[in-house]
């Protein structure tokens, strides 16, 4: 190659780096307005908060001495403020904020805030696959351990790879959460509930043994059922535009949503049942005469409160669903 063309080549490379420079320097510019906008929201919002929080004291106060007519304003002032609260909770889902305590201390003060709608539906669908790998993963560690291989070793081996799993769900959904999704606080609890059942084991555990790896594939396979609902419901609604208020909205999506959702509560409360059934076995286990470990009575008493809760916020959410769907179509009469 002669000299004058590579000097050519050295002039374009060169010219390429210059508008690199003057794109980063603008990217840097445009970054550091918009931490300052992202400082002056976060401050705007907790002002607003603090407002409102006191407005709610005076309301209180005034709705005591108050006429009808005053109350009904009183009321509709009320509303307001408890649908700016869910305004602000949307818009903190696209601000930097301080991590709670369990993520300050598992990731340490590091900003777990995605700023795009995009990097947001990527996350969650990154969440909803890593679900449903480790349900496949899971299942066939359940169906060795209950009919291939009995040995203590594998057991662990199966046990360990639950609690690090759970584990890393509550991470995860720490994170979602802190990105705006409305994850019910019950479903992580139920994580980390799940996290000591899996990790709390006895000498009596031989007894119960089966069981526990028959619940698990279950388990696995109800979960199989809910990854196709779950990424269902994400795809849908990424499809249509924005969450949260658009399932009130949209036609198709509430009958896409209900179909799927009648289809998966039978599983759901059997699932549930089962959970009511392992807590009676492990109680009479408990009182067994040969039982001296103090684990068998705790895990009885887990299944216990995972039956309650799951079982109960199912129902809930169920209510909470049929009740929109009858404010909806009272508003569209
Ligand atoms: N785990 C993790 N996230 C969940 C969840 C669960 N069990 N249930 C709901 N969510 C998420 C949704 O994905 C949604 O997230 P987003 O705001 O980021 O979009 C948010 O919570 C709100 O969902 P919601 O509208 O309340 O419920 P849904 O229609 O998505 O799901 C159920 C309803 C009942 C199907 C679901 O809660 C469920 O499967 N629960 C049963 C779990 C269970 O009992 N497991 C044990 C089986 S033995």
């Amino acid at each position: 190659m002669s000299n004058c063309k590579l000097q050519t080549e050295w002039d374009d490379i060169d010219n390429e780096y210059q508008q690199l420079q003057e794109t980063h320097k603008i990217y840097r510019q445009k970054l550091e307005e918009l931490t300052s906008l992202q400082a002056t929201c976060s401050g705007a919002i907790s002002k607003q908060r603090k407002s409102l929080k006191d407005l709610r004291r005076s309301l209180s106060k005034s709705a005591q001495t108050c006429d009808e007519k005053e109350l009904t304003l009183l009321t509709h002032i009320k509303t307001q403020i408890k649908e700016r609260e869910h305004v602000f909770f949307d818009m903190e889902a696209y601000l930097p904020k301080k991590n709670g305590l369990y993520l300050s201390l598992v990731l340490g003060n590091v900003n777990v805030t995605l700023l795009s709608n995009q990097a947001k539906f990527a996350y969650k669908d990154e969440y909803e696959k890593f679900k449903l790998y480790m349900t496949i993963i899971l299942m066939f560690g359940a169906i060795t351990c209950l009919f291939f291989l009995n040995y203590r070793v594998t057991d662990e081996i199966f046990n360990f790879l639950l609690v690090w799993y759970y584990c890393t769900l509550t991470i995860r959904e720490s994170i979602l959460i802190n990105n705006g999704s409305r994850i019910k606080g019950w479903w992580v609890s139920h994580h980390y509930v799940s996290t000591f059942l899996s990790g709390a084991r006895g000498p009596m555990y031989q007894m119960f043994r089966s069981q526990f790896l028959a619940f698990s594939i279950y388990q696995s396979f109800v979960q199989f059922l809910q990854y196709y609902y779950q990424s269902g419901c994400l795809y849908r609604l990424r499809a249509l535009g924005e969450r949260n208020q658009l399932d009130l909205t949209v036609e198709g999506f509430q009958s896409w949503m209900w179909r799927g959702l009648t289809f998966l509560l039978p599983f759901l409360f059997f699932g549930h049942f089962w959970q009511l059934y392992n807590s009676v076995i492990l109680f009479r286990l408990a009182r067994h005469e040969g039982c001296k470990e103090w684990q068998v009575f705790m895990l009885a008493l887990t299944f216990l409160v995972l039956f309650l809760g799951n079982f109960l916020t199912t129902l809930k959410v169920v209510r909470q669903k049929v009740q929109k769907k009858v404010e909806k179509g009272q508003k569209s009469d």
